[in-house]
């Protein structure tokens, strides 16, 4: 088993906490999907990460399935990629802590999702929410990944992971490569539906607010009737207009089509009009994700099969890179 020489290794994660919406699919999975016919990639369903919130073990249970047969949905090919769970490879976690001894407190502590995060909870600010990042480098370095696709809220992490690879190259000698982050295509920033100066967030009490990736037609159909636009009702891609704005976003990422030609085919019609072509735009790209889910996750069978293939091969590229640092850590082998 070798990754195949001339290609680059791109690592990503996501935590198995839901239905990842519409604005994670455009910006980030879609992404992943793209990404998989020019690189080796590994992709993880981050499920260490997630228990520093604690979630119920049956409800961990579930998403992390749900999860996994949404990555195969999306169109990621378990043969061709390496979509794994990454509790299933305890490389992760020993690495992980072999990395936190060579990141200082200080660094950690700077950490603005570490300092939100604790400030939003404060009655759980356990050492695991500390230790995060050093979790996340682990996850890329062991693949030594060129590329790490990320979004906006994920690069201070990348940051620290470089960091940290470099200080431990420096004292050991070349041992992780530093990863590059990988920022997508522009225009992939879904907001809000509702106020759309906020990202579109699944945990938004207001329902309205987000297409989730498994909403069915009505669904998203209604949520895209009700979203905020304002009083101009011409569509246009202009400062002060974040709704249409976003709306047209969400059309471009659908379609492919520029601003200027969005701008040109709805000329002279109204917000209804052009509402109504961004649901159905939307319908057909979540249609066969959601199809292909619906099928997935009643064939438990395949899928514990390709988790279990997932984990083989992503042990064993992780564990050529992890008996690597402990050997030049000085841990004692026979
Ligand atoms: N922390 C990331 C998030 O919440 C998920 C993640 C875990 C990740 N490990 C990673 C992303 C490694 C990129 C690379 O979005």
């Amino acid at each position: 088993m070798e990754a195949t020489q001339n290609k680059k290794i791109v690592l990503s994660a996501i935590q198995p906490t839901g239905t990842p919406t519409l604005g994670n699919y455009l910006g980030a999975l879609k992404n992943w999907k793209t990404m998989s016919a020019d690189y080796e990639c590994f992709y993880a369903v981050a499920d260490l990460h997630s228990i520093t919130v604690r979630p119920e073990p049956a409800l961990l249970r579930r998403r992390t399935l749900e999860m996994y047969a949404l990555l195969l949905a999306i169109g990621l090919d378990p043969k061709e990629n390496t979509v794994f769970v990454q509790s299933h490879v305890p490389a992760h976690a020993q690495l992980a802590w072999i990395l936190n001894c060579y990141a200082q407190f200080g660094e950690a502590a700077r950490m603005t999702q570490f300092k939100d995060k604790s400030e939003k909870h404060p009655e759980n600010v356990n050492v695991g929410l500390f230790a995060y990042p050093m979790l996340m480098a682990a996850d890329i370095l062991l693949y030594q990944a060129d590329y790490v696709p990320v979004g906006h809220d994920q690069k201070q992490h990348l940051e620290i992971t470089r960091d940290i690879a470099e200080r431990f190259n420096g004292i050991y000698g070349q041992t992780f490569k530093v990863p590059e982050p990988f920022i997508g295509k522009a225009g992939a920033n879904i907001k809000s539906l509702q106020d759309p100066t906020q990202k579109m967030s699944k945990s938004d009490p207001n329902a309205k607010a987000f297409i989730s990736m498994l909403d069915d037609a009505d669904a998203i159909v209604r949520k895209i009737k009700s979203a905020v636009t304002d009083s101009e009702s011409y569509v246009r891609y202009a400062e002060g207009k974040d709704g249409v704005n976003n709306l047209m976003g969400i059309y471009a990422c659908c379609t492919g089509r520029s601003y200027e030609q969005i701008e040109q085919e709805f000329a002279g019609k109204g917000y209804g009009d052009f509402k109504a072509a961004v649901a159905e735009a939307v319908v057909e790209e979540l249609r066969p994700v959601k199809t292909e889910f619906d099928r997935l996750i009643d064939d438990k069978a395949y899928l514990t099969a390709c988790m279990q293939e997932g984990a083989e091969k992503a042990s064993y590229f992780a564990g050529k890179t992890l008996r690597k640092a402990m050997k030049k850590v000085g841990f004692y082998q026979f």
